[in-house]
């Protein structure tokens, strides 16, 4: 044992003190975003999780708004969201996606053993017939923040990240 040695978690790691601003409001790079737009031949039409500074789609709902109570029916929807209540976020997007074109959300990668990846992810991921599929990504992602003085490395939390992709067969993100 390391007497005196306190782990000192990422801000972005700690799961359990709610949500945060100053914590939570991490941008993701709107390069890898549009990467994606490019990938899958369509735009995002609606960023479920935002701020006016950090929106990743032309509509987007906002903390006052509240992305978890709104209707996402009928778009193509990006969500990078607050990673200290990401349980309802993942229920959500399980009520929401068969109503919209397709909802692509950005996860850490890091935590397999909680409950709402093994309760709303495993049991249904890269299944023949689901609509989820999982894709683990390289490297470590940049995040932005507003106001933060960021190195040439960005701010990167030290964690993977994977995207979490539900599509519709025949109307989806990728589909004609
Ligand atoms: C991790 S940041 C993502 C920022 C950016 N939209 C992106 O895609 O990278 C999560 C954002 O969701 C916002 N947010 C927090 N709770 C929310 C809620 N209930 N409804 C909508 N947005 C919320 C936060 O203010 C923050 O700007």
């Amino acid at each position: 044992m390391l007497a005196g040695f306190h782990a000192q978690n990422h801000p972005q790691q700690v799961g359990s003190r709610g949500a945060l601003d100053e914590v939570d409001d991490r941008g993701t790079d709107p390069a890898f975003v549009s990467g994606l737009e490019e990938r899958f031949g369509r735009e995002f039409t609606l960023d479920v999780a935002a701020a006016a500074h950090n929106a990743r789609a032309p509509r987007y709902f906002t903390r006052a708004d509240n992305g978890l109570l709104q209707s996402w029916a009928g778009e193509r929807v990006w969500c990078n969201p607050p990673y200290s209540d990401i349980h309802a976020w993942v229920q959500k997007t399980w009520a929401e996606h068969a109503n919209t074109l397709g909802v692509v959300m950005l996860l850490p990668a890091n935590r397999p053993e909680q409950r709402w990846w093994q309760e709303l992810v495993e049991p249904f991921r890269d299944r023949a017939g689901s609509p989820l599929t999982t894709e683990f990504l390289a490297g470590r992602m940049r995040f932005s923040r507003p106001g933060a003085v960021i190195g040439p490395k960005g701010d990167r939390p030290p964690f993977g990240c994977v995207l979490l992709i539900w599509e519709q067969p025949f109307s989806g993100l990728g589909g004609a």
